[in-house]
């Protein structure tokens, strides 16, 4: 399968596997216009772009709510310790740099299982007391909740902001996502919030849908979109927070969590967002 996810012959499947994979993370990095990307990764962005055009404003409209939302838990929730999971490539602003900005004691720990995302990681994040990298795989909680780093850097007898933007929409509905952030969940105390935001094609042809599914079939993880009834049962049990001044409580567009403007951030980048705050009663 090519990264157009269209079948070559047979003479064509040697230069097909020649083709290198690409990576989420670099994709992302791409889209935010960083330049820790390869020729694979542009490529495939660039095919997703072709088939939704917002797909650069999709990222950034995902950035902006995490980031947002992570302040949003320092500034006025009290939290000062973070679980971020799936973080992505080191970037301008990113979760420590928001809380800290608010309050310096805040501690944060990165986890991801991206090879290229570690390795910059613990370069950049070396010299930091208050900030780990963990490389860790979020469908392995067990293992990611007894590491010793997570342990060092985190009171788990204390409120934590569990951020998870943009990432459980690589895991597949077979490993029964909603199971494995339960599992954070529980080990957390009440007070604890849960940030999520998840990609959507709800509002897609499904000819589309499935050109650019096929597209990942080339990436070291498969994207499995989802529904906001999908969305909402990460939240089972939580109380969530409303996203705007105004709203009701419930999971919402990306664009639309904090928005100042709910009208100005309603665009269709946002609509393939899902995303929400909730707390742990
Ligand atoms: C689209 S980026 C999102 C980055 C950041 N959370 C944000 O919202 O801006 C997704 C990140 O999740 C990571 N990721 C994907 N599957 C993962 C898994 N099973 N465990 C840990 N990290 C994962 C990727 O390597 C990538 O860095």
């Amino acid at each position: 399968m090519s990264v157009d996810g269209t079948r070559h012959d047979d003479g064509d499947t040697a230069a097909a596997s020649a083709v290198p994979r690409m990576s989420v993370a670099r994709v992302y990095d791409y889209l935010l216009g960083g330049t820790d990307n390869s020729a694979a990764d542009r490529f495939a962005a660039e095919q997703i772009k072709a088939l939704f055009p917002e797909l650069e404003d999709w990222a950034w409209c995902n950035r902006g709510f995490h980031q947002r939302a992570a302040r949003w838990l320092a500034a006025e929730a009290g939290i000062t310790q973070f679980l971020d999971i799936g973080s992505g490539l080191p970037t301008q602003n990113n979760t420590h740099d928001v809380v800290q900005a608010v309050d310096p004691a805040c501690r944060v720990v990165y986890v991801d299982n991206d090879e290229q995302v570690a390795e910059q990681a613990h370069r950049l994040l070396s010299d930091t007391g208050r900030v780990s990298f963990v490389h860790g795989d979020l469908r392995k909680p067990d293992g990611i909740l007894a590491n010793p780093d997570v342990r060092a850097q985190l009171d788990f007898a204390q409120p934590i902001g569990l951020l998870m933007t943009a990432v459980i929409h690589f895991v597949a509905d077979e490993l029964d996502p909603w199971k494995l952030v339960g599992r954070y969940l529980d080990a957390l105390v009440p007070g604890s919030y849960l940030v999520l935001s998840q990609g959507t094609y709800d509002k897609q042809a499904p000819a589309t849908v499935e050109r650019a599914t096929a597209i990942y079939q080339n990436a070291n993880e498969q994207v499995y979109p989802r529904s906001k009834p999908d969305v909402e049962r990460f939240f089972a049990g939580l109380q969530i927070v409303p996203p705007y001044d105004g709203a009701k409580p419930d999971v919402t567009f990306g664009g639309l969590w904090g928005a100042e403007d709910p009208e100005v951030a309603d665009d269709d980048a946002s609509r393939a967002l899902y995303a929400a705050v909730g707390r742990k009663p």
